[in-house]
């Protein structure tokens, strides 16, 4: 799957715009059990919610597994800090293989906008900064599954369309 750079004065004016937008974009904190994490990812697929201790446990799971499963999450700073909700997210985990010299594979996955922030370029920004993540991991590629009504969507944050996708649902 292609991603290209944005041309560097584009970058430039995109990194100060990121700096003056109220919503950040940061690594997914224990905390954000509390601040509709979960509820955000129901939007998505089925996701009952977890109590405090079994979203700590799978949290640490993940967590050690370090920059090789990346959750982002979107927050808005424009409200009081207790108040402020996960408005958009977004994984990535890297699979190592054998295959190109120990070559590494990206894979986002679980991207979510909440209904009432959508058009507003989050899931654009969550994407594209996961695709920077896996660069920078070092992956050759990063690849996603998606409906065909979200090619649109994933061709702005700079996929291609490649294959086919397959599954066997348990
Ligand atoms: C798909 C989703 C993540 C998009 O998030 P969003 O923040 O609303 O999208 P953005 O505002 O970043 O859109 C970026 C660009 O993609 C386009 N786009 C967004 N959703 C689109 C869609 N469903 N179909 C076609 N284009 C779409 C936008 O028009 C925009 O293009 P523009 O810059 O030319 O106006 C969001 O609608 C969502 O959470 N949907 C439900 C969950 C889902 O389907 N997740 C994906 C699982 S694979």
């Amino acid at each position: 799957m292609a991603s290209p750079s944005p041309e560097p004065a584009a970058a430039a004016a995109a990194a100060v715009a990121e700096t003056n937008d109220p919503v950040h974009i940061r690594r997914l904190e224990l905390a954000d059990h509390e601040r509709g994490f979960v509820a955000l990812l129901s939007q998505l697929s089925t996701c009952p919610d977890l109590t405090a201790s079994e979203f700590a446990a799978r949290f640490a799971e993940l967590a050690a597994q370090g920059d090789d499963h990346v959750i982002l999450v979107a927050e808005d700073h424009s409200s009081a800090a207790t108040e402020r909700r996960i408005l958009a997210t977004g994984c990535l985990f890297v699979e190592r293989k054998f295959l190109r010299g120990g070559g590494k594979v990206g894979h986002v996955e679980d991207v979510v906008v909440d209904a009432a922030a959508r058009g507003r370029e989050l899931g654009l920004r969550v994407v594209r900064r996961l695709v920077e993540n896996a660069r920078e991991a070092g992956c050759y590629k990063v690849i996603l599954d998606c409906t065909p009504e979200l090619c649109a969507y994933y061709a702005k944050c700079g996929f291609v369309e490649k294959g086919v996708q397959m599954a066997v649902y348990f």
